[in-house]
């Protein structure tokens, strides 16, 4: 099998769900990248900021414009040493304002992912995956970016069986086109 790895940002506290502010003891996202390992085996690797996003939902949601705005690259906590081992990368992320965290482009910017599969997934609040398969395409343009999923939010941790099916598919997918 590919080897496979699982790289996803995610943010914990508070959070809108189906129209309420309520506190997240997981992301969602990060919910959905644990079925993905479940399913699929691979690496996880969260993508975690130096400076947190505020807990409080409206601040963070500022904060997140801003950097936006700003076509900020946060500075991460870690990174891989490498991708080079892995043939296809999982990529998961909250739509924020109808993007990626830019936490997210400051992890793709820094690694070369010519020529692996990249399978975004992604977890919202009504948006899907906004235009974030556009904007991987262009920050991966040799990749081969396929198209995402998008969950829920509110959805995320009953969403197992879903992810799976859809994990699994993926991958087998993932495995043809290599074997051509
Ligand atoms: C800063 C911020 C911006 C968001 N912008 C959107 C958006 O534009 N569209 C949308 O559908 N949901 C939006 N949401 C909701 C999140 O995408 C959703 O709650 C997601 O499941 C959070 O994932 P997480 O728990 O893994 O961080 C936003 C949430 C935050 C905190």
């Amino acid at each position: 099998m590919a080897n496979i790895l699982i790289a996803y940002f995610s943010r914990k506290g508070q959070n809108y769900v189906n129209g309420q502010i309520k506190n997240l003891a997981k992301g969602n996202t990060e919910r959905v990248a644990e079925f993905i390992q479940q399913a699929v085996g691979g690496d996880l690797f969260e993508i975690e900021t130096v400076r947190e996003y505020p807990e409080d939902y409206t601040r963070c949601t500022e904060a997140a414009k801003e950097e936006l705005r700003a076509k900020a690259r946060p500075e991460l906590k870690n990174f891989l040493d490498s991708v080079d081992g892995y043939d296809t990368v999982f990529l998961g992320y909250p739509n924020w304002w109808g993007t990626m965290p830019m936490a997210v482009y400051t992890f793709l910017e820094n690694y070369d992912m010519s020529g692996k599969t990249l399978i975004p997934f992604c977890t919202h609040e009504g948006s899907g995956m906004g235009i974030s398969g556009r904007e991987l395409k262009r920050i991966c343009p040799k990749a081969d970016v396929v198209r995402g999923l998008a969950i829920h939010g509110a959805g995320a941790a009953e969403s197992a069986a879903e992810v799976s099916v859809w994990a699994r598919g993926k991958v087998e997918e993932a495995g043809r086109k290599e074997r051509k």
